[in-house]
């Protein structure tokens, strides 16, 4: 960590206007061609400067209102009806301000997002690449600009679907029979709305790519370990989230009954969560306990839920820990080498005031985080000698270490063991224009190949940077990196391989053997070595919680 450079960084806070206006520049005017969907038949338009179609805000789902408030979602069936698909779609409701999406949001939220090369048809049987976007599981949404499949659908069909989020598509509290999973649901939905409507576009449903970022990329290892996977596509691409542990819906109670507290909710009544506003959701969320620590995804957090709107074991959607089963198909799974900078530096310009964290903030944080491990995870990476003795970067690491690369690494294990293939990355590279939401360019060099730093890599987004139309353009490396990068997705969804000439070899535990995306794509050495060390501690904080939560 380069701490002389830190006074640099500034999170934008305040929320930047993401307009309408900005979006609609990529539309152009033209019109797309029409498809026929049990949606509806849908007249898209086509990008400014590529020659793709877009269609957007496409519902597959019935409104999630009234009686369908913390409810499956159902298939939306109308197609008489014709759509004008060419506005882009609200956002689910958001339940936080960080990477919060600035365009409408609404309750009524199930779309989805479709771009094709305009040459498809019907009978191209093309790749398909769909995506589940991060934000905690607690914000996002398909129409944030970085997500813009304008230049990442010239070899494929490009897809993104909106999910619930927050309580509205995670809460879990068996009490009231919510069951949870709701966000997960519509996810599964909607990739069977692909396989029912892809191929109207000029998509092959049996050559399905699911990929995602962060809790999109949690979500989607979750989906891609269910039974139903196979048949739901031929591949996964795990960027920065997969392999975390997940609760039942029972374990979940103490924490979501906070949620039902702060509702000021009878526990009996459900009526009374779902007659309520979305602004009283909200405000309950926010008023639900939290801490200014940095947390990290261990059994301690969130009162053992870890993250704080999770995916649960429910025993209908999800039957099993995913981390056991593992992944059915074959997949990449990945992290960048400086995940944990863009959090730790957001709570060093907000909590801390641009000072380190003291040594005493940095107890609390062990303490909160490995509990009664706290002291043996301290004399394994001593500070002084470990992380130079700054509290910043020690926190920086183990949120790396912890949260992503060392989840990806047992997710990777758990696939070796059932013999399905994998590829690993890290990405180093640091991008030299902005490419999301709050994340100023003059923060780049303190934050390094932070969390979300290979998101536009993935979608081959090189130009009016930052989205959706700024003034930075990537280097030509960074223009050649882009189109290789989404050139393997691609290949993961046509051939379940990210590419056909061997060059990225599949990883296995004795080589760890994968890319490295610095200034171009290097074949070498992943680095998981701190990885088993991390693993011991998973399982016995795991352990730990048992025991204390069956005195509850
Ligand atoms: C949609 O409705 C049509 C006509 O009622 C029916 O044939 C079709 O199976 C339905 N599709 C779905 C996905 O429900
Ligand atoms: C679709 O909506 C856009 C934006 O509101 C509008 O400009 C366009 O005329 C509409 N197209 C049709 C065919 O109604
Ligand atoms: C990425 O963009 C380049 C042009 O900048 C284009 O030639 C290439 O086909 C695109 N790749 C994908 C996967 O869309
Ligand atoms: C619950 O009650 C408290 C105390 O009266 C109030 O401050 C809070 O706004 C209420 N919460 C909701 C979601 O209505
Ligand atoms: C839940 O976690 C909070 C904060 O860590 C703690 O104060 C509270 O006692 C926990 N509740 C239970 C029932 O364990
Ligand atoms: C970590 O080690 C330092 C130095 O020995 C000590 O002062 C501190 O209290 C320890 N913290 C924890 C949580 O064990
Ligand atoms: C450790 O900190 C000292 C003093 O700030 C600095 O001179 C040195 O370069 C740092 N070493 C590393 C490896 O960061
Ligand atoms: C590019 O955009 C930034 C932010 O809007 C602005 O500060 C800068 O002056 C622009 N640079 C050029 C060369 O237009």
């Amino acid at each position: 960590m380069r701490l002389n450079q830190m006074h640099l960084f500034s999170l934008r806070m305040s929320l930047r206007s993401i307009a309408l206006g900005g979006l609609l520049a990529f539309a152009g005017l033209a019109e797309s061609k029409a498809v026929k969907t049990h949606s509806g038949i849908v007249h898209g338009g086509q990008c400014s400067t590529t020659d793709i179609d877009y269609f957007y805000s496409i519902p597959y789902a019935k409104p999630p209102l009234g009686e369908l408030r913390f409810a499956p979602p159902e298939p939306y069936n109308n197609s008489g009806r014709v759509i004008n698909a060419t506005t882009p779609a609200p956002a689910c409701i958001q339940f936080g301000e960080l990477f919060a999406e600035t365009t409408a949001t609404s309750e009524d939220c199930l779309f989805l997002d479709v771009w094709a090369p305009a040459s498809a048809t019907p009978k191209s049987n093309l790749p398909v690449k769909v995506w589940l976007y991060g934000g905690s599981n607690a914000v996002g949404g398909i129409s944030d600009p970085t997500y813009n499949g304008c230049f990442s659908a010239a070899d494929s069909i490009v897809v993104s679907i909106n999910y619930r989020v927050g309580p509205l598509g995670y809460l879990a509290l068996s009490d009231l029979g919510l069951t949870g999973n709701y966000g997960i649901m519509d996810q599964l939905l909607g990739l069977r709305w692909v396989q029912d409507n892809i191929a109207a576009f000029g998509g092959d449903p049996r050559k399905v790519l699911l990929f995602g970022q962060s809790a999109g990329a949690l979500d989607a290892s979750i989906l891609a370990t269910l039974p139903e996977a196979p048949q739901l596509m031929r591949a996964a691409a795990l960027e920065s989230g997969a392999g975390r542990d997940i609760v039942t819906v029972a374990d979940a109670k103490v924490w979501y009954s906070e949620f039902l507290y702060a509702m000021n909710c009878t526990k009996q009544d459900l009526s009374c969560l779902r007659s309520a506003h979305v602004d009283g959701l909200r405000a309950a969320v926010a008023a639900m306990p939290s801490t200014s620590l940095i947390t990290l995804n261990t059994a301690l957090v969130n009162n053992g839920t870890r993250i704080a709107w999770t995916p649960v074991i429910d025993g209908k959607v999800i039957k099993d820990q995913p981390t056991t089963i593992g992944v059915r198909v074959p997949s990449i799974l990945g992290s960048t080498t400086r995940e944990g900078s863009l959090l730790v530096l957001a709570s060093y310009t907000t909590t801390w005031k641009g000072e380190a964290p003291s040594l005493s903030d940095y107890d609390d944080f062990l303490t909160l985080n490995f509990g009664p491990l706290a002291t043996r995870v301290n004399e394994t990476f001593p500070l002084a000698s470990t992380f130079n003795g700054s509290t910043l970067t020690a926190m920086e690491v183990m949120l790396t270490q912890v949260t992503y690369q060392c989840s990806s690494y047992r997710a990777l294990q758990a696939a070796e063991k059932k013999g399905i293939p994998v590829w690993s990355y890290r990405f180093a590279h640091v991008p030299s224009c902005a490419w999301l939401g709050p994340i100023e360019a003059d923060s780049i060099p303190s934050l390094g190949a932070t969390h979300t730093s290979e998101i536009p890599f993935v979608f081959n987004f090189t130009s009016s940077m930052p989205p959706p139309n700024g003034n930075c353009t990537f280097s030509k490396a960074e223009q050649t990196m882009s189109h290789e990068m989404s050139r393997m997705w691609t290949n993961m969804a046509q051939m379940g391989v990210p590419d056909d000439t061997n060059t990225w070899p599949a990883w296995t535990s004795d080589e760890s053997k994968g890319v490295v995306f610095s200034d171009a794509m290097d074949v070498g050495v992943v680095d998981y070595s701190t990885c088993d060390f991390w693993g011991e501690i998973n399982e016995d904080l795991n352990e730990y919680w048992r025991s204390q939560s069956s005195h509850v």
